[in-house]
Order: structure tokens, then C-alpha cells, then sequence
């Protein structure tokens, strides 16, 4: 199997500003790749590189095996759903899916064809004679999905396509998209600034960071293996707390502010200063009793949200100086200790993640 998208040495200057600085990334064919990054750091114009709306400073584009660099967009197999829907008002939904085989003189009854069977895959058959201002914010997205599949694109490139949506549209659509990719056997370039998005489709993430590539990795290594301190605070929610690795403290041992901990490291690591990722699940809690065991230190819980799957606490730890975010799985009866509450903490060090300070 080939790979769909080959990128090497891309860059993308705008003046003094560097967008992009070299990236080689390789979408395989098939896979739902995510770009995840904050706000700037060149998902949009790695996307407009890919379908060929931008140049590259440098770099070489290959899409299906062709050098693509300096093909105009209409010469890619590629489509590309924009952030706002971008649909056209004065068409109705059928008109809209139909444009673009409109402009390729496509045959009328292969036009019907194809259209409906677009309108299909997003289940809006029924309303193909409808205005799009006629149409929900999801139904309008899903109208801009069928018209960039109408054109059968072998990469299909989705920026922040769910973003106008709210929090529920949002994850049914994820769940429709993650369908018709199924159903399509399409390449999928999905931008978004949403971890759990980035999680709940991709086959890989790739973590873009100040125009360059972090991490790239599946969802599980990415959450619970990130190679640097922003992978760790950018995925997921963590704790990160100073520490001292190795020589003093011992080989295989990290002190923290709360306790000195077993750790045997998965990577190389000097002896000296760290930062350690705590993933708030990782603690458990339990009110404070007589002793403590092996591996246990105290806290005092400073606040509480319940939120019915989950129950967050912050917990002051070592003497108040260091707060902790605690997550627990509530069961049926059980009770959320409340705020001034004193607790036992305990945690697992094999489940630290340790980076050089
Ligand atoms: N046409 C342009 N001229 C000058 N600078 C640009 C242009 N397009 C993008 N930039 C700059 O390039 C950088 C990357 O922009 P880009 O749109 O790729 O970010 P993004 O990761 O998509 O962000 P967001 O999540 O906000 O959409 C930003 O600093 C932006 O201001
Ligand atoms: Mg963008």
C-alpha cells in the first residue's frame, strides 16, 4: 500500500514570519490523520499547502505518487471543507452537492447519480430541495461534506470542521464522520484545536507546535507516552510537578515535593532536575487514616466538582505548597468528601511521565 501524501522539507515563510519551518510528515492511504495544535501554529496553512491554495517556501508535495508541489488545486484529488460551511445561499442543497460536477460537465444523469447518492452517505437525501438557511448548523456541515465527497477526492482535507457546532451535534457528527470514512475508504486530513476530537477519530495524531511537528503517534502513546512537556500539558489533563531524578535520591528513584517514589525510567534519563506528568487518574484517594502505607502521602481536599462520571478534586499536598488534581469514578452511593477534608493520596510511579527540566 502507498502512501497517499508525502511531505518533505516544507516550509512557509509570510515575510519575517515563519509559519512553517521543515516538515516531513507521510499521510498513509486510508487513515484519518489529525493536525492538533494551539491557535498559530500552521495546521490551516499545512492544509492549504496539501490542497494547493498555498505554495511552499520550500518543500516537495506528493499526492498518490505524483509530485503535486506546483499543480493547481483543481488538478489535486483533493477537496477541502472549510472552518465556516461556505455553501451557497441562492442554491438549494441539491444544487449545492451538484456544483462542482456542474463545472467538470459531468454528464445530467450521472449528476442525479452521484448527487444522491452523496446526499446519501450524509443522510440529507430527503432534503435535497431544501435552502441551506432552511438547514441546522449540523445539516449545513454535512452539506458541505457531501459536496466535497461528490467529487470522490482520494484525500479528503477537513479544517476545524465542527467548530460553529455545539458540544452534542459536534460528537454526533464526529461519529458521522468516522461512518462515511468508513464507507468512502478516503484519505482524512482533520484539523482541529480539540484533543478529544483529535482522540475519539484519529488512526495518528500529529502535534504541531510553533510551526513544527511535536509528537506524532497514535491516541493512547500520545496521552500516556508524550515526549515533551507540551505534548504532556497539551493532551488530556495533567499534573506537572518538579522533581529531582537519580544521583542523590538514588538510581531508579525521583524525589517530589510529597514523597520519594520507584521509577524506572522508559527512556534514557540524566540524573538531575525533572518534570513529572501526573495524569489526575492515576490518583487515588481515600480519607485520611491512622497510618500511611508505603507510597501514600496526605492531603487536604481545597475543592470539589462533581460531574456525574467523574469526580475532580484539588488536594493540597506537601504541607499546602503543591496542589494536585485528583479523578475519581464515582459509584451509585458513594459520597464526595468535601472541601477541608483530610485525605491519603497514593499514586503510580510506573505511570509517571518523566522529562528533564
Ligand atoms: N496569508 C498570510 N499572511 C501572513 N501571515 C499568515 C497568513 N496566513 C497565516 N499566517 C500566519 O501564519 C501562522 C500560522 O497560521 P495558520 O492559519 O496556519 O494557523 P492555525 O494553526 O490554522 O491556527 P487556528 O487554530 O487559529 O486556525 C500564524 O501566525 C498566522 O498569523
Ligand atoms: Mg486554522
Amino acid at each position: 500500500m502507498t502512501n497517499s501524501i508525502e511531505l518533505t522539507g516544507i516550509s512557509k515563510s509570510y515575510g519575517s514570519l515563519t509559519a512553517l519551518g521543515k516538515v516531513d510528515l507521510t499521510v498513509k492511504r486510508n487513515e484519518i490523520l489529525t493536525l492538533l495544535g494551539p491557535s498559530g501554529c500552521g495546521k490551516t496553512t499545512l492544509m492549504r499547502i496539501i490542497a494547493g491554495f498555498e505554495q511552499p517556501t520550500t518543500g516537495k508535495v506528493v499526492i498518490d505518487g505524483k509530485d503535486s508541489t506546483s499543480l493547481a488545486p483543481e488538478q489535486r484529488p483533493v477537496n477541502m471543507v472549510f472552518q465556516k460551511y461556505a455553501l451557497f445561499p441562492h442554491l438549494d442543497v441539491f444544487d449545492n452537492v451538484a456544483f462542482g460536477l456542474r463545472l467538470k460537465k459531468t454528464p445530467k444523469d450521472v449528476i442525479k447519480r452521484e448527487v444522491i447518492k452523496a446526499l446519501e452517505l450524509v443522510q440529507l437525501e430527503t432534503y435535497k430541495n431544501r435552502w441551506i438557511s432552511e438547514l441546522s448548523g449540523g445539516q449545513a456541515q454535512r452539506v458541505a461534506l457531501a459536496r466535497a465527497l461528490v467529487n470522490r477526492p482520494a484525500v479528503l482535507l477537513l479544517d476545524e470542521p465542527l467548530a460553529a457546532l455545539d458540544l452534542k451535534i459536534r460528537h454526533h457528527m464526529l461519529n458521522e464522520i468516522k461512518r462515511i470514512h468508513e464507507e468512502t475508504s478516503t484519505t482524512f486530513v482533520y484539523v482541529t484545536h480539540d484533543q478529544d476530537e483529535a482522540m475519539i477519530l484519529s488512526d495518528r495524531v500529529v502535534l504541531l507546535n510553533k510551526g513544527g511537528i511535536e509528537q506524532i503517534g497514535g491516541p493512547e502513546e500520545m496521552y500516556w507516552s508524550p515526549r515533551t512537556l507540551f505534548a504532556a500539558k497539551f493532551f488530556g489533563d495533567t499534573n506537572i510537578v518538579g522533581g529531582t531524578y537519580g544521583a542523590s535520591t538514588g538510581e531508579g528513584q525521583i524525589q517530589l515535593p510529597f514523597g520519594r517514589f520507584a521509577h524506572a525510567p522508559k527512556v534514557a534519563l540524566q540524573a538531575g532536575p525533572v518534570n513529572v506528568s501526573i495524569r489526575p487518574e492515576t490518583l487515588s484517594l481515600a480519607p485520611a487514616h491512622g497510618h500511611l502505607a508505603e507510597g501514600e502521602f496526605l492531603g487536604k481536599v481545597k475543592d470539589t466538582s462533581f460531574i456525574g462520571n467523574r469526580v475532580i478534586y484539588r488536594v493540597a499536598v506537601a504541607g499546602g505548597t503543591l496542589d494536585l488534581k485528583c479523578q475519581q469514578l464515582p459509584t451509585p452511593g458513594s459520597h464526595t468528601l468535601p472541601p477541608g477534608a483530610d485525605v491519603s493520596l497514593k499514586c503510580k510511579p510506573e505511570s509517571f511521565v518523566v522529562l528533564p527540566a
